[in-house]
C-alpha cells in the first residue's frame, strides 16, 4: 500500500551556516566495490574511520538506498546497533580509537530520473554527486570536509570502466581505480559503457606525463576535437597564469546526454553534459564553441580550486565557483578578446544576477540558510561570486592578487576551506584590512551608485552616494567599499585622466580632480569595475560623445547601451526616437576599422526583459505588449535609416576562408547576423532565407532559421531543418528552442503548446525540456501573455517534470521571480499558477522551496 508520507510536500527544514559542526571521525580510506546492473546495482563500501571527538557516527542515506548488511571490523551490526530515520542512518560506533565500517546497498540505476547518484544516460552508468548525491550510491558522510583517498573496483561486462584517479589495474570487466588525493564524496564519479576515446597529451611543466582521453559514443569521434584542444589550452594556461600543475596520470571527460548541469568537475574524471563537449562547425555555432572552450577550462580550473582546496560546507559554494568562474573568465579573455569577454560577462550578470538580486530569491554571495543545496548553484553565487573577486583584484592590485593566491594555494592545499581563509589570505599577503569588504559576500542585494558632477575653475568634484534596496531577510545594509574606475576625456576627445579606481567606503563621498584646463567628460565604471547600478544623469549628446570617444571598451559599449535604453524608454512614453542614438549607429556602421564583434554587442538592442527590469526599477509597471511593440518599431527604424550601410556591413562581413570557430571569425559572423536582424525588419526575411539555403555552418544556419521565424515565414525551412538533423539531438534542441522564442508573443505559447505535444519531445532529457520550456520563457512578452497562458503552461510542466527530476523543475521555476513587477490582472494569473504549485500533493523540497520564496 502506498505510503501516505510518500504523497506529502517535503519538508522544508533549512540548513543554517551557524549550525556547522566539525565531523567527529576522520575517514583514512574509502573503498567501493561495485557491480553494475541497470536495475540492481550493488555497491560494497569500507569505509576507514578513526575517533577524532565525542559524538555519534551519522551517516546519510539516500530514500531509494536498498540496505543490506552493515559490519564493524567485520562483525555484523544487529538492528539495535543502527537506526534509520529519513535521510540519515545513526550507528553505534566504537567510543575511540578506529575501526572499518562496511555496508552492502542495492540502487536501481535504470530508475533514476532525477539523475542525481547513480544513473543510466543512452546505456552509460554514470554518476552525479555534487552536492549530495553520493548518499544515494552509498551510506556515507556525504559532506565536503569528509575527505579521503579514494579506491575503487568496478565489476561489468563493458568495454569501458572508469573512475577517478590512477588506473591500477583492467581486464575482463572487471578496472580497478586508486584516487590518491583525499577528496569530498562529491567528487566521486564513475562511468562504464561502450565509449570511444579521442585522446591526446600533456607534459606538465615538471615533466609529469599526462594521458587525456575525451569519451564519447561511437560516432561521435569526429565532434569531440575541440574539447581535447581546449582542454589543453587550459592546461597550459593554468600553469602559465597560476602556476598550477596537473597531478594525476590521466585525465578523462566523458560526454553524457542527460545532465542536469553543465559539468562536473570530479577529480580526473569531468563528466559532461554532451552539448558542452560534442561539436562540428555544422551542428555547433560559434556561442557554442566559446562555450566548450569555457566550460572545459572552468571544470579544468577546478582541479586546484575547488578539488585541492575544497569548500568546508555547501554555504561556502562561491569559494570554488566564484573563483572558477573568475579564472575561466580571465582565461576566455587571454584566448579570445578581452573587450568582448567583459561585455558579454556583464551582459549574463545584468540579465540574471541583477534579476535575481531585485526579486524573492535575492541572497548573498554567500548564504547563511537553504532548504536544498541545489537551489543555490545560482548567478549569485556564480556570476556576482566571480564579480567580488574581480573587485578583490582591483583593490588590492595584480601583484596582491598574485601573492595572495600563492598563499592560498600554499596554506589551504588539501583543506575544506571558508570565505574567511578566503579573506585572510589577501589581508595576510597585503596587510590590508578587509573586513568592510567582507560585506559583499554576506549581504545581498545590487546597490545603486549615483554619482554627480561639480565644476569650478579648474576643478572637477565628483560626489557618490550609495544605497542599497532591501532583500528578503536583510533590510539594513550599510556601505561597502566599492571600487570606482574613472577616466577624463577632454571635449577634444584626448584622455587627460587615464584610468584610476576610487575607493568608495562610505554612504556619501566625495573625489576631486585639479588643474583642468576644460571641463572634461566623465567615463565612469570602466570596465564595470563594481556589480552596481550607476545612477547619473547625461544628455543623449554625452553619451554619444564617450560612444565614439571613450578609451575604455566597456564604457563606449555602455553608453551605447544606455542611449538604447533612454531612447526605448521615450518611445513608451509616447515620444519619437531621438536622433543621436540613431546618427551614432550610422557612425559605428561607418567605422570600418572597429572589432567586428564589438560593433556586433553595439548593433544589438537592449532586450525586452532589460527595458521591463529598468521600468520597475524606475516605478513604471512594465508592459511587456507595449516594450516588444516599441523594440520593433527601433530596430525597423534602424533599418530603414541605414539599410545601405546595414547591407554593406552584411557583405563585407562574409567569411569565405575555411570554418574556423576562432574569435576573427565569430566576431565578423556575429556582426552579419546582427546587420541582418536589422534587415530583416523590412525584407520580410528574403536575405535570412538566402542565408539558411547557402550556409554551411550551423552559426549562420540557426541564426537564420531564428530570423525567418521572426519574419513569420519558416514552415518549411524548420521541417527541412528538423529532416536533415534529426539523429543529432543537439541541433534538434535548437530547432525545439528557436520556436517558441522567436514566435510572435501572441503565439508563442500555441507553439510550445503544439511542440511539448510531440513525439521527440522527449521531456525527461534536461536538454531537451530546457530548450522548450526555456524559449518560451525567454520570450518575454510570449511568455508573460496577459491571458496567463504562459503562467499556466509553465506550472504544468513544472508539476509534471517534479515528479521525475526535482532538480530541473526547481531550476526552472526562476522564470517566475519578477512575477510581481507586472499589473494587476498579470500578478493575479501568476499567484493562480504559484498557488496552484505549492498545493500539489508531493511537490519536491526543491520546488517547494523555490515557489515559496517566489510566492512570498
Ligand atoms: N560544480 C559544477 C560546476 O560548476 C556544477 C554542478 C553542480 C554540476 C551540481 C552538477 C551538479 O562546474
Ligand atoms: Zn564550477
Amino acid at each position: 500500500m502506498a505510503d501516505k508520507s510518500l504523497d506529502a510536500p517535503a519538508a522544508q527544514v533549512p540548513t543554517q551556516l551557524s549550525d556547522y559542526r566539525p565531523y567527529p571521525f576522520a575517514l583514512t580510506e574509502t573503498r567501493l566495490d561495485v557491480t553494475l546492473a541497470a536495475e540492481a546495482s550493488s555497491i560494497l563500501a569500507e569505509l576507514d574511520f578513526s575517533r577524532r571527538a565525542p559524538g555519534a557516527l551519522v551517516l546519510d542515506i539516500g530514500k531509494a538506498v536498498d540496505l543490506r548488511r552493515l559490519a564493524i571490523d567485520g562483525a555484523e551490526l544487529d538492528a539495535a546497533q543502527w537506526r534509520r530515520d529519513g535521510e540519515i542512518l545513526r550507528i553505534d560506533a566504537p567510543a575511540e580509537g578506529s575501526f572499518t565500517l562496511s555496508s552492502e546497498v542495492v540502487v536501481n540505476p535504470s530508475a533514476n530520473t532525477a539523475f542525481e547518484g547513480l544513473y543510466l544516460s543512452g546505456g552509460i552508468f554514470c554518476t552525479q554527486c555534487e552536492a549530495e548525491g553520493f548518499r544515494h550510491i552509498t551510506p556515507y558522510p556525504d559532506r565536503p570536509d569528509v575527505m579521503a583517498p579514494f579506491r575503487v573496483t568496478l565489476r561489468a561486462d563493458l568495454p569501458v570502466l572508469l573512475s577517478n584517479g590512477n588506473p591500477v589495474s583492467a581486464g575482463d570487466g572487471v578496472a580497478v581505480w586508486h584516487d590518491p588525493w583525499p577528496k569530498p564524496a562529491y567528487l566521486f564519479a564513475l562511468v562504464a559503457g561502450d565509449l570511444r576515446a579521442v585522446s591526446g597529451q600533456f607534459t606538465t611543466a615538471s615533466g609529469r606525463d599526462v594521458a587525456l582521453n575525451v569519451w564519447v559514443r561511437p560516432g561521435d569521434e569526429s565532434r569531440a576535437d575541440y574539447a581535447l584542444e581546449s582542454l589543453i589550452r587550459s592546461m597550459e594556461w593554468d600553469e602559465k597564469v597560476y602556476g598550477r600543475e596537473y597531478d594525476l596520470d590521466l585525465f578523462n571527460i566523458v560526454a553524457v546526454d542527460d545532465f542536469n548541469m553543465g559539468a562536473m568537475e570530479n577529480k580526473g574524471l569531468n563528466i559532461f553534459n554532451s552539448k558542452l563537449v560534442l561539436a562540428s562547425p555544422d551542428t555547433a555555432t560559434d556561442a557554442d564553441y566559446e562555450r566548450i572552450e569555457g566550460v572545459i577550462a572552468h571544470e579544468y580550473f577546478h582541479n586546484w580550486t575547488g578539488n585541492r582546496i575544497t569548500c568546508r560546507d555547501w554555504f561556502q559554494l562561491c569559494l570554488k565557483e566564484g573563483l572558477t568562474v573568475f579564472r575561466d573568465q580571465q582565461f576566455t579573455a587571454d584566448m579570445r578578446s578581452a573587450a568582448v569577454k567583459r561585455i558579454e560577462d556583464v551582459l549574463t550578470l545584468r540579465a540574471r544576477q541583477f534579476r535575481e538580486d531585485q526579486g524573492p530569491l535575492a541572497h548573498p554571495v554567500r548564504p547563511d540558510s537553504y532548504v536544498e543545496i541545489n537551489n543555490f548553484y545560482t548567478a549569485t553565487v556564480y556570476e556576482k561570486g566571480a564579480e567580488v573577486i574581480g573587485m578583490l583584484k582591483l583593490l588590492v592590485g595584480d601583484e596582491g592578487y598574485d601573492k595572495a593566491l600563492g598563499l592560498y594555494f600554499d596554506r589551504h592545499d588539501g583543506d575544506a576551506a571558508t570565505i574567511e581563509d578566503w579573506l585572510k589570505v589577501f589581508e595576510d599577503a597585503t596587510g590590508r584590512d578587509l573586513s568592510q569588504f567582507k560585506r559583499w559576500y554576506t549581504d545581498a542585494g545590487t546597490p545603486v551608485v549615483t554619482m554627480t558632477e561639480d565644476w569650478q575653475d579648474g576643478h572637477l568634484t565628483l560626489r557618490f552616494a550609495q544605497s542599497t534596496p532591501p532583500t528578503p531577510g536583510q533590510d539594513d545594509k550599510p556601505p561597502r567599499v566599492i571600487p570606482i574606475a574613472v577616466g577624463l576625456i577632454s571635449p577634444n576627445g584626448d584622455e587627460v585622466v587615464p584610468t584610476t579606481v576610487l575607493e568608495m567606503t562610505e554612504a556619501e563621498q566625495e573625489f576631486s580632480f585639479d588643474g583642468l584646463a576644460a571641463r572634461p567628460v566623465v567615463s565612469a565604471l570602466r570596465g564595470f569595475s563594481a556589480p552596481v547600478m550607476l545612477d547619473r544623469q547625461m544628455d543623449a549628446t554625452t553619451r554619444a560623445f564617450l560612444l565614439s570617444h571613450d578609451t575604455d571598451p566597456f564604457a563606449r559599449w555602455e553608453a551605447g547601451r544606455q542611449l538604447a535604453r533612454e531612447t526605448l524608454l521615450a518611445m513608451l512614453r509616447g515620444e519619437s526616437p531621438g536622433a543621436e542614438y540613431l546618427d551614432a549607429i550610422g557612425q559605428l556602421l561607418a567605422d570600418e576599422a572597429a572589432d567586428p564583434a564589438f560593433l556586433a554587442l553595439c548593433l544589438r538592442l537592449p532586450s525586452e526583459e532589460e527595458i521591463a527590469t529598468v521600468q520597475a526599477q524606475g516605478g513604471t509597471t512594465p508592459d511587456p505588449d507595449a516594450i516588444h511593440a516599441a523594440r520593433e518599431a527601433l530596430a525597423t527604424e534602424i533599418a530603414r535609416r541605414h539599410e545601405a550601410a546595414l547591407e554593406a556591413v552584411y557583405a563585407r562581413m562574409e567569411v569565405s576562408a575555411p570554418y574556423r570557430p576562432d574569435a576573427d571569425q565569430s566576431g565578423r559572423r556575429s556582426l552579419r547576423l546582427a546587420a541582418l536582424a536589422l534587415l530583416n525588419r523590412i525584407d520580410g526575411g528574403r536575405r535570412a532565407a538566402a542565408l539558411f539555403a547557402e550556409a554551411g555552418n550551423m552559426t549562420e544556419r540557426a541564426g537564420a532559421l531564428g530570423l525567418m521565424i521572426q519574419a513569420g515565414d519558416a514552415q518549411q525551412a524548420l521541417s527541412e531543418f528538423h529532416r536533415e538533423f534529426s539523429g543529432v539531438r543537439l541541433v534538434i534542441d535548437k530547432w525545439f528552442m528557436l520556436q517558441p522564442l522567436h514566435a510572435e508573443p501572441d503565439q508563442a505559447v500555441a507553439v510550445a503548446q503544439h511542440l511539448a505535444a510531440r513525439d521527440d519531445f522527449d521531456w525527461k532529457n534536461p536538454n531537451r525540456f530546457r530548450a522548450l520550456i526555456g524559449g518560451l520563457t525567454a520570450n518575454h512578452a510570449g511568455f508573460h501573455a496577459a491571458d496567463g497562458t504562459g503562467y499556466d503552461f509553465l506550472a504544468d510542466w513544472l508539476l509534471k517534470m517534479d515528479a521525475v527530476n526535482p532538480q530541473i523543475a526547481a531550476r526552472m521555476s526562476a522564470a517566475f521571480e519578477s512575477w510581481t513587477r507586472y499589473d494587476a490582472d498579470r500578478r493575479k494569473h501568476a499567484e493562480a499558477a504559484l498557488d496552484r504549485i505549492l498545493s500539489a500533493p508531493a511537490l519536491s523540497r526543491n520546488l517547494g522551496e523555490m515557489i515559496g520564496r517566489i510566492r512570498n
